[in-house]
């Protein structure tokens, strides 16, 4: 048999799914783990003969990131978006070289297992799994994130040492149903393990909890030989047992009744049905994740206990009704995120411990959605997601998307479907973190997609189903196979009109939007602003939480593997190392960095994107109209009684306040009136702006207690300066422009910035390349008296610059006016570089900050921030525009030549590089148009007159270093 070459080949003697998990290694004696080092090698395909060399590979592990297992064959990772890496047409996949693994060891069943089943699990493999015991095929599967279970018992006794043989074959028919966009490996990424069972034993637990307290408990027995095999139900004597904590649940005797009368069903599986009602109990949803247990406990006709399973519940209802998605019957907000498996050293294997630091950071920037892109994840991140609470899209591993059009309607990949989506539902349902099942991701639509709903809908009607490819042509079709309006990557305008211009029927929750490639994810508070106002819009997943940059060695451009472990730091490679995206390993064809498009880097630290996101996220919201302050609470569920709150008043003048805020206890969803405290509302000069410190009250599996949440601020009515009295007089400069000046040269206008990922992708780098930004250097055409006039020659036009210089009562002063010619619009930029004299060391400001913003995302508190000038600039992979505040009034930069003060007569744009202080007066947003919408028309850059003014003054520095 060739399974790899055959859609219809799902899988052979795989073991039926259900949600108990019984392969984890506790005493010792019931499972034993099978992780560790296995002989390996790695074949040109899955009919090359057996090589003279065995190696060592860790299991879990994938071979792409560990050339030590190559060999003849080499097989690094290979990065492909939608494309398929290879010409070859479905189903058939690549016949010459089609990287084979064949992991082998010796495994002794213990003896004690006699009697009983002995059963091999593996944990998942990409793509297709061969299982051979002692030579002889045993079985095999498919679904490269999915478990495969496997029984044994007739070629592994107890008590047998036999050899397991796993061969994973890389392309197969079903890769071609796994065209996600990521990196292409090769492996076991999920344990391995070898366990047993009672031959009667439970084998699936079913819960069903709502909101209402109703529980119900589905019992399936497994008789797999000796008494009850026969008839199907529990042997005389025999019984089920299942409590919630201490009290029992009643029998449901006409559920059982009418099984009995079936005779299909008792035969097939013994069932038995409990009920309880538990009125008032604590319930679950993402802000107060209450679990309670539920334990199911087989007995035999003597009272011992055979088999006993403890799982959790929550109790929670979700339902989509009308254009609301309802969690215990309200309409929550859905701040998600999109997740991959994928780790910069490892490609697809990540431990639990990492998971749920991930699941950590995004609680702590105010995440509480994840959509499992684009397939089932391990089992254990549900058990996280249950507890830390987060709403869970559990996705189907179905994305065909090269042959999107073809595979939907095919029936040869119907078995594909319907294994990938109903085994995740078998697995995952009892998790009251998966609130909605998604069949899969950019599969066009068809029949194939309409059969699966349809089937989840009957095996599980408690919850709704999404399919983004449902919709993609009509917001207002699919319906068979999508209760949620989920599209990727859609326009503001067209979500606002989707649901003012007609009654939205369902809700609208993007499956995927601002995608986070490079500096990116503007107008994230343009998506909220709609979302938080207009009924119908719920939310979305920001594409995506992490950058797929791979750990390679500089030197032979080889995966760094786990060797690479502790080669970075703060998302920068140590030296000898870099991030590697498409084509770096010589993978053709391939799509270049468009894997790196997270909002945290390889290494998982957060980018600015992130604190934007926890600033809209807060869960205080704080607004000032007409002079009378208010509190919000942006909670869905929960009360403020878990966060404290601290007042802070800054101001351009140099005013820095603080004073104790008493949190109004408020009901979710709910507003009052608070007073800003009265030492702080007259205080400060200048620009002035009220924050509020929230913080933690208590701890948290992701904030010590006092740790920030969020700064929410507010704008307070400016109030006059003092403005010391000077002298005013003009500055000399000479017949060039050259102007005397400690500190720094005179300022020469630019209007580039360095490509962000979005303005390459949209041709706005190019665009301004061609039209001369780039490269033009101003030019200076006149000096009259203290103004400096040059001219920036564009393909558009001049661009004029005068800068008007005077010596005033704050040091220099300059007003600079550019005029835009017509046809030079949408710049990145207009603004100076400062030249510096010295080098900048650290810098102290008042706007935006301390992280980095854009005008299209500048959520960030307003106020006094410092910080060393290295730590401005993000290290984002792929060099770009990066360290921008905005909204600065004030700034202090240190350098090695003394302090320079600068002083802004309105907000501009500013960024501090160790040479140089950009000064704009404009900067154009950032958008997110790498995959979504370009920046907005209110951040784009107009032509015509564009004026601002500001002082600098020098100062020697008394602390500069020798
Ligand atoms: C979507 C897709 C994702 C990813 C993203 C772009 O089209 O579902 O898997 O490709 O765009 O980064
Ligand atoms: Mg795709």
């Amino acid at each position: 048999m060739r399974e790899w070459l055959e859609p219809e080949h799902v899988g052979r003697r795989r073991e039926p799914v259900g949600t108990l998990r019984r392969a984890v290694p506790d005493d010792g004696f019931t499972c034993i783990d099978l992780d560790g080092d296995w002989e390996f090698q790695l074949r040109a395909h899955p009919e090359a003969a057996e090589l003279t060399t065995w190696r060592t590979a860790q299991v879990p592990g994938c071979w792409t990131t560990e050339p030590s297992l190559w060999g003849e064959v080499a097989d690094p990772p290979w990065y492909t978006n939608d494309q398929m890496p290879w010409p070859d047409l479905p189903p058939t996949p690549p016949t010459a070289h089609n990287p084979t693994g064949v992991y082998r060891r010796d495994v002794t069943v213990p003896a004690d297992w006699a009697g009983q089943r002995v059963l091999l699990h593996v944990g998942a493999a990409e793509s297709t799994l061969l299982v051979r015991v002692d030579g002889e095929p045993v079985g095999s599967s498919t679904d490269s994130h999915l478990a495969a279970e496997f029984d044994i018992t007739p070629w592994a006794a107890p008590g047998a040492t036999v050899q397991v043989e796993l061969t994973v074959v890389k392309w197969s028919a079903s890769t071609f149903v796994e065209d996600q966009d990521q990196w292409w490996h090769g492996g076991i990424t999920r344990s391995v393990r070898l366990f047993t069972r009672p031959s009667l034993h439970l084998s699936d637990v079913r819960t069903v909890a709502d909101a209402d307290g109703r529980l119900s408990v589905d019992v399936r027995v497994g008789c797999d030989g000796g008494e009850g095999a026969r008839r199907g139900y529990l042997p005389a004597g025999w019984r089920i047992d299942v409590r919630l904590g201490e009290t029992a649940l009643a029998f449901d005797a006409a559920a059982h009744q009418r099984d009995l009368d079936d005779e299909r069903i008792s035969l097939y599986r013994g069932r038995a049905r409990f009920r309880g009602e538990f009125p008032g109990i604590a319930t679950w949803t993402a802000e107060n994740p209450v679990l309670h247990d539920v334990t199911v406990e087989l007995r035999d006709a003597d009272g011992t206990l055979v088999d006993s399973e403890v799982q959790r519940v929550g109790f929670r209802t979700v339902e989509v009704v009308g254009p609301d998605l309802l969690v215990n019957g309200r309409r929550i907000f859905v701040r998600g995120m999109n997740r991959h498996d994928r780790d910069p050293l490892t490609g697809r294997v990540v431990t639990t411990a990492q998971v749920r630091e991930e699941l950590l950071t995004l609680k702590r920037f105010g995440f509480n959605a994840v959509r499992t892109s684009h397939y089932p994840n391990d089992p254990t991140f549900y058990d996280l997601t249950d507890e830390l609470g987060f709403y869970v899209v559990d996705e189907a591993n179905i994305e065909s998307h090269a042959w999107a059009h073809e595979i939907c309607d095919d029936p040869a990949y119907l078995p594909a479907f319907t294994q990938r989506v109903a085994r995740m539902v078998r697995r995952d349902r009892n998790h009251p973190s998966v609130i909605v099942w998604s069949l899969g991701n950019e599969s066009d639509y068809g029949a194939n997609h309409d059969a699966v709903a349809a089937w989840i809908r009957r095996d599980d009607p408690t919850r709704p189903v999404q399919y983004e490819g449902a919709i993609k042509d009509d917001w207002s079709a699919g319906f068979a196979a999508s209760d949620i309006v989920c599209p990727m990557y859609a326009h503001l305008d067209q979500m606002v009109e989707h649901v003012t211009q007609h009654p939205p029927l369902r809700p609208v929750i993007q499956c995927e939007y601002s995608h986070a490639m490079g500096n990116s994810n503007g107008s994230l508070s343009d998506y909220w602003a709609a979302i938080e106002s207009l009924p119908g819009l719920q939310g979305g997943f920001i594409w995506e939480f992490a950058d797929h940059g791979i750990l390679q060695r500089e030197d032979d451009r080889l995966p760094a593997g786990r060797a690479g472990a502790g080669q970075f730091a703060d998302g920068v490679p140590a030296a000898g190392f870099r991030w590697a995206h498409g084509g770096d390993f010589g993978d053709t064809p391939n799509d270049g960095a468009f894997c790196l498009d997270g909002v945290v880097l390889p290494d998982g630290t957060p980018k600015p994107a992130m604190y934007e996101h926890r600033e809209l996220a807060s869960p205080v919201r704080l607004s000032l109209e007409d002079g009378v302050l208010r509190v919000r609470n942006a909670l869905d569920f929960s009360g403020l009684g878990h966060l404290r709150g601290q007042w802070v008043l800054e101001s351009s003048d140099g005013t820095s306040l603080s004073a104790p805020a008493d949190l109004p206890d408020l009901a979710a969803g709910c507003t009052a009136v608070v007073e800003v405290p009265a030492e702080l509302a007259e205080a400060g000069a200048g620009e002035r702006w009220l924050q509020l410190v929230v913080t933690q009250a208590e701890g948290t599996a992701w904030n010590p207690a006092g740790a920030e949440v969020s700064r929410p601020c507010v704008r307070l009515p400016d109030r006059a300066r003092d403005v010391a009295e000077g002298t005013r007089s003009p500055v000399v400069v000479d017949a060039t422009g050259a102007l005397e000046f400690p500190g720094l040269a005179r300022p020469e206008l630019t209007l580039w910035r360095d490509p962000t990922d979005n303005d390459d992708i949209a041709g706005d780098g190019a665009r301004w390349v061609a039209a001369g930004l780039r490269d033009a250097q101003p030019a200076v055409v006149a000096v009259e008296g203290s103004a400096v006039v040059s001219v920036l020659k564009t393909t558009a036009g001049e661009v004029r610059h005068t800068q008007a210089l005077r010596w005033d009562e704050r040091g220099l002063h300059c007003v600079d006016t550019v005029v835009l010619p017509d046809g030079l619009d949408d710049v990145p930029r207009v603004g100076v570089r400062v030249p510096l004299a010295g080098a900048a060391i650290g810098a102290r400001w008042f706007g935006t900050g301390p992280w980095e913003t854009y005008p299209d995302r500048c959520a960030a508190p307003v106020g006094w921030h410092e910080l060393p000038v290295a730590d401005l600039a993000v290290p984002y992979v792929r060099p770009q525009e990066n360290g921008a505040r905005t909204h600065v009034r004030e700034l202090a930069v240190t350098t090695t030549a003394g302090v320079l003060r600068f002083s802004f007569d309105q907000p501009v744009t500013v960024t501090v590089h160790a040479d140089a202080v950009v000064v704009d007066v404009a900067h154009r947003g950032l958008g997110s148009a790498s995959c979504g919408p370009n920046a907005l028309p209110p951040y784009r850059i107009t032509t015509g007159t564009h004026t601002w003014s500001w002082s600098v003054e020098h100062e020697d520095r008394t602390d500069a270093p020798s």
